[in-house]
């Protein structure tokens, strides 16, 4: 199962694997019932915690009271032209007010670049640590945005069958496609039609006109299952939208919202 989780997560970020307390053939019984009625149990979208903002707080299913603040780290000092030289972050969780001794909450926290969890069963101060950006576009996404937790239904078994829920949206192959489609059909009542071939179209720029809006929805690997948690907890259907301008000599430019591109570039010439 481990190994099964690190090929999702490739490369894998778990802080703590849950699943590894559970004896091996309980997991894999459990793996084999539900993985392929994967998307019944859902975690709860709690905060984003963003870097400078005041601290999230919300009530867990263990703990009643919970905060996160989050702060950057800087990278090591000199180069800043690789990914590492750019930090990283660290969460830090208070957890409060437990409602047994037994219980623990399971969180993931998620960034469109990754995806980790971590559980606590103690009233104590947690760290989640990421150490390095994937690349810049991660650094300026959670600046913006911050890092989104999700808390997974309370319960020991609820909690793993949610993961498990979970973790194919992330899964950069077709399974993790269907799993992204039939979450969005079934949470969000979304429906897709298969286009006839052939499925590249070519625009006339002609029949382009200013005010043109494009709606991009991604649906397979770690930004397509990070964009279905978004539209799930936003309740948006498009992942990153863009519009069409002509300018006065007819020219066409399309302005993209967003923070894929690596240089945050806003328009870009068709
Ligand atoms: C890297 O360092 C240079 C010079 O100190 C600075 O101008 C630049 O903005 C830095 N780049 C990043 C991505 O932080
Ligand atoms: C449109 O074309 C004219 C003449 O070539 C040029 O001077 C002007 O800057 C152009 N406008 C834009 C928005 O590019």
């Amino acid at each position: 199962l481990l190994a099964l989780l690190h090929l999702f997560l490739a490369p894998p970020r778990c802080q703590a694997a849950a699943m590894d307390l559970l004896p091996r053939r309980l997991a894999w019984s459990l793996m084999g019932d539900t993985v392929h009625s994967a998307v019944d149990l859902l975690p709860t979208f709690v905060a984003f915690a963003a870097p400078g903002g005041p601290a999230a707080a919300w009530r867990g299913a263990c703990f009643a009271e919970n905060e996160a603040v989050l702060s950057l780290t800087p990278g090591p000092r000199g180069s800043n032209s690789t990914a590492a030289g750019l930090g990283g972050a660290v969460l830090r969780l208070k957890t409060a007010s437990a409602q047994s001794w037994t219980c623990m909450d399971l969180y993931v926290f998620a960034t469109p670049y990754r995806i980790g969890w971590d559980y606590y069963t103690r009233a104590h101060q947690h760290t989640f640590e990421i150490k390095s950006w994937e690349e810049a576009g991660e650094m300026e996404y959670v600046k913006l945005h911050g890092v989104a937790i999700f808390l997974m239904p309370s319960g020991m078994l609820g909690t793993l069958l949610s993961l498990i829920d979970v973790i194919p949206l992330f899964s950069n192959t077709i399974w993790g496609q269907d799993a992204n489609l039939a979450f969005l059909q079934k949470h969000m009542g979304a429906s897709f039609n298969k286009r006839s071939q052939p499925w590249a179209a070519n625009i006339r720029k002609e029949d382009v006109h200013s005010g043109d809006f494009l709606a991009l929805s991604k649906i397979r690997g770690r930004w397509g299952g990070f964009q279905t948690l978004e539209k799930w907890v936003t309740g948006a259907f498009a992942g990153h939208t863009a519009v069409c301008l002509k300018d006065e000599n007819g020219t066409l430019w399309v302005a993209e919202s967003g923070y894929e591109n690596k240089k945050r570039v806003k328009k870009s010439l068709l």
